[in-house]
C-alpha cells in the first residue's frame, strides 16, 4: 500500500470531502509514507492524466465542506466505450495512466454510472475500492448513500418554507424534488415536510386521483395543499408507453418539467391557484448534515481498511448499521428503487397521504 489515487465522479453532493478525509486519515495513520494523489475532475483526470499530489493537510478542515476538493465531471458509461473526439481510446488511456502512475489502488467515489466504470476498471486489472455517493440513494448494496440525508434536510426545508406561504395565500404548491429515476428523496422529504400528496417514479400517478385528493382537502375546509413531486414522477398513461414513445412525448412537452405539467392540469381541473417551486441543485449544495458526516467518516475508514488488507474490487456499503464490503460486480448496473409495497408507503397511505395511484 504505497500510492493511492482518489477520484470523485458524477454529480457532486455534500459529503464527498468528509468521505475522502475518512479514507486519507486512516491510511496516513496506518502508514505515514502513503502517497495519495487527487485525480482531477473525475474519470477525465484519469483519461487525460491530470492529478495532484495530496498532503495530509489537504484533508484537514474539510469534514464540513460541501462539493469535492478534487473536482468532478459526468462521464457516462455508454460513451466510455467510444473514442473521444481525437480518437483516444478512453478505457485504454485510463489503464495506461493507472500503470504509468504506479498506483496500488483507485478509491472511486460515485453513483451508478461511476460504478459501472469502476467495475470495468476492476475487471481489467486495476485495484479498486468504491464509496456510494449520491443524493438519490439509488445505489444497490447499501441501505443509504452519503449526500442523501443532507439533501433530505434541504428539500424538507424547502417544503417547510412553502408551507407558510401556501397557508397564507390558500394555494396549491408543488415542490419538485431531485432524485433522477427514483423517489427516495421525494418520499423522505415529502414525509418530513408534511406534504399532502407525494408523487414518485415508482408509483405512476393518475391525475384524477390527485385532483380527488385536492378536492377532498378543500371540502374539509383546508385552504392549501402541498405536493412533493419527484423530478422523475410519471403518469400511469406515460408509464404504459415504450421508452421510445415516452422520449418522443417528453420532447414535445410544453413544460420545462413534469411538475409544470401536473400544475397546469390541476389548475385546469380544479380552478385552484397553483405555484411550482424547484429547489434544484441547491439540494446537492452546502455542508453535509451531521448524519452524513458520521456515515462518510465510517465508510471512508472502512474503505481504508480494505486497502490496508489489499482487499480490492469492493464498494463499502452500510447495511443494518454496519459497514460491509459489497462486490463491485454485484453493484454495477443495478438501481435501488423504492418498493411501492414497503411498509413506509403503507403507513403514510394509511394517514391519508395521496400517492396518486
Ligand atoms: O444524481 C444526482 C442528481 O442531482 C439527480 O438527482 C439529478 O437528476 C441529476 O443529478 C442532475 O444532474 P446535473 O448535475 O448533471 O444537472
Amino acid at each position: 500500500m504505497k500510492r493511492i489515487g482518489f477520484l470523485t465522479s458524477g454529480g457532486d453532493c455534500q459529503s464527498l470531502n468528509a468521505t475522502m478525509r475518512g479514507v486519507a486519515k486512516t491510511l496516513y495513520q496506518a502508514n505515514p509514507d502513503v502517497e495519495i494523489y487527487g485525480i482531477l475532475e473525475g474519470y477525465k483526470g484519469l483519461i487525460y492524466g491530470n492529478r495532484r499530489k495530496m498532503e495530509p493537510k489537504d484533508f484537514s478542515g474539510i469534514l464540513t465542506e460541501g462539493g469535492t476538493i478534487i473536482g468532478t465531471s459526468r462521464q457516462p458509461f455508454k460513451k466510455m466505450g467510444e473514442p473521444d473526439e481525437n480518437g483516444l481510446d478512453k478505457v485504454k488511456a485510463m489503464l495506461d495512466n493507472y500503470k504509468k502512475w504506479k498506483l496500488d489502488c483507485l478509491v472511486i467515489l460515485g453513483g451508478n454510472g461511476t460504478h459501472k466504470t469502476a467495475n470495468l476498471l476492476s475487471e481489467k486489472g486495476c485495484n479498486v475500492v468504491t464509496l456510494p455517493k449520491t443524493i438519490d440513494n439509488d445505489i444497490w448494496g447499501t441501505d443509504i448513500t452519503f449526500g442523501f440525508q443532507s439533501a433530505v434536510n434541504i428539500a424538507t426545508n424547502a417544503i417547510d418554507c412553502i408551507h407558510t406561504t401556501a397557508a397564507s395565500h390558500g394555494r396549491v404548491f408543488i415542490v419538485e424534488v431531485m432524485g433522477h429515476k427514483v423517489g427516495w428523496l421525494t418520499l423522505h422529504a415529502g414525509i418530513a415536510g408534511g406534504a399532502d400528496i407525494i408523487l414518485l417514479p415508482e408509483i405512476p400517478y393518475d391525475i384524477n386521483s390527485v385532483v380527488k385528493a385536492l378536492e377532498k382537502r378543500s371540502a374539509q375546509g383546508k385552504r392549501f395543499s402541498i405536493l412533493a413531486v419527484a423530478e422523475g414522477a410519471i403518469s400511469k398513461e406515460d408509464a404504459a408507453l415504450s421508452k421510445k414513445e415516452l422520449k418522443a412525448k417528453r420532447k414535445k412537452m410544453a413544460y420545462p418539467s413534469i411538475s409544470y405539467e401536473i400544475g397546469a392540469q390541476i389548475q385546469e381541473k380544479t380552478g385552484q391557484e397553483v405555484r411550482i417551486t424547484v429547489p434544484g441543485h441547491m439540494q446537492r449544495g452546502g455542508e453535509p448534515c451531521p448524519y452524513d458526516r458520521v456515515l462518510s467518516t465510517r465508510l471512508g475508514a472502512a474503505a481504508a481498511q480494505l486497502i490496508i488488507k489489499e482487499k480490492y474490487g469492493y464498494m463499502v456499503g452500510m447495511v443494518n448499521g454496519e459497514t460491509v464490503p459489497v462486490p463491485l460486480s454485484e453493484v454495477a448496473g443495478k438501481l435501488k428503487m423504492v418498493d411501492p409495497k414497503a411498509s413506509i408507503i403503507q403507513e403514510i397511505k394509511e394517514m391519508g397521504i395521496c400517492f396518486g395511484d
